[in-house]
């Protein structure tokens, strides 16, 4: 048994506990707070997500042990705070809930969104959102409403607060130390990313020469320059990478090899994949692979991934068309988003911002579109939800990862 104490909606509490026992079990068995729900108890239907640290987290897949010193805050701790209450009436007014086992999580992922969206986009909403399922009201409702109290607030001037007042967001109760109130009730994680080293990594890509992706899709652009200057740039691994949003080199990259991370979020989970990535490039057929692997230590994910490239003339040959084979394998607690159709939507959009970016960096300006929020690609956010699973996927197979 491990002695734990921490602050559960704003009461300290202390207990002990066995290393096994999640969170979830922990509020409602030992704390009686039976609004945290468990559906799946495997990290995939978002009903017992609460909030530790001021992030959203799903209790079920947190080990109470970890929360050691967390803040932790369940809907019970969000009766009297004014977002939720006006979810809750608006979940009402737009029938977002039938049986309602599935709405203490809703309400938990969607107060972060309302506190976090510049807008309310409705597909950035429904992507933000895919963390939390439903098995008997449907969707429509529930985006109508959360649409709705993000949108009354920002005509009442209420703005947006990026990343959620919070500097990283990471597993639950990770991240507890110098918080910030962002509101009453709710704590932002402290950032404790400490470097990890990416020779796990490595050694997995040397290893396993007859590694098959998981899953593979095709994606393409065309941006206005010619092949030959396109062709260059992608030789130019520093600039390649400055077009990713939300990711960083490590190291002195060479022609052929490079380190580096990308930060992404999904919904409530957030990760910092960290690795490495082989390059091989063919010059008679403008043509190029990017082999990657890497880990996301936080979330004990891993991923793996291989990028092939080929660049063809495009229009009257001013023009470059970019198409890209992405082929990825994710293990681990982060697994859940690799689902192809989670991937491939974030990797639509990610390759959309890559290649504005690229097209920025082609014509002499700074890469324009990052998607960074809080150093990261926010693949939650209302803006890029989309991008970072993919992206994470991609690229962090190539690049990748840590957290
Ligand atoms: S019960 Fe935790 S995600 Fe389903
Ligand atoms: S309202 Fe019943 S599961 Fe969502």
């Amino acid at each position: 048994m491990n002695q734990i104490a921490l602050n559960i909606n704003g009461k300290p509490v202390s207990g002990s506990v066995e290393p096994r026992t999640h969170l979830a079990d922990f509020l409602r068995e030992g704390r009686d707070l039976t609004g945290t729900h468990l559906g799946c108890e495997h990290g995939v239907c978002g009903a017992c997500t609460i909030l530790v640290d001021g992030t959203p987290v799903r209790s079920c897949i947190t080990y109470a042990v970890a929360c050691d010193g967390a803040e932790i805050v369940t809907i019970e701790g969000l009766d009297d705070d004014e977002i939720t209450r006006e979810l809750r009436e608006a979940f009402k007014r737009e029938h977002a809930l039938q049986c309602g086992y599935c709405t203490p999580g809703m309400l938990v992922s969607a107060r972060d969104l309302v506190v976090r969206s510049v807008d309310s986009d409705e597909h950035d909403i429904r992507v933000a959102m895919s963390g939390n399922l439903c098995r008997c009201t449907g969707y429509v409702g529930i985006i109508k409403a959360i649409r709705s109290v993000i949108a009354a607030r920002r005509t009442r001037d209420i703005a947006a607060i990026s990343g959620g007042g919070r500097s990283i967001v990471g597993p639950a109760g990770s991240g507890h130390a110098s918080a910030e109130p962002n509101n009453a009730s709710v704590r932002r994680a402290a950032p404790v990313l400490a470097p990890q080293p990416a020779a796990s990594a490595k050694s997995r890509l040397s290893m396993d020469p007859g590694w098959i992706p998981q899953a593979s899709f095709d994606q393409k652009f065309v941006v206005s320059y010619p092949r030959q200057q396109v062709w260059e740039m992608f030789g130019r691994v520093r600039d390649v990478a400055a077009c990713l949003p939300g990711a960083s080199l490590t190291g002195e990259p060479t022609p052929e090899h490079v380190e580096g991370q990308i930060r992404v979020k999904v919904g409530p989970i957030a990760a910092e994949f960290r690795g490495q990535a082989e390059i091989e490039r063919d010059e008679s057929s403008h043509s190029g692979k990017i082999t990657g692997a890497g880990d996301a230590v936080r979330s004990n994910s891993a991923t793996r991934g291989v990028i092939s490239y080929r660049l063809l003339p495009a229009g009257d040959g001013q023009s470059t068309e970019v198409a890209l084979t992405i082929g990825y394998t994710l293990t681990g607690m982060l697994a859940q988003f690799g689902r192809p159709g989670i991937v491939q939507d974030v990797a639509a959009r990610l390759t959309a911002a890559f290649a504005k970016n690229l097209e920025a960096r082609l014509g002499g300006k700074a890469a324009t579109d990052l998607s960074s929020r809080d150093g990261g690609l926010d693949a939650g956010s209302l803006l890029f939800s989309a991008v970072a699973g993919r992206l994470k996927e991609l690229f962090g197979r190539l690049f990748v990862s840590r957290s």
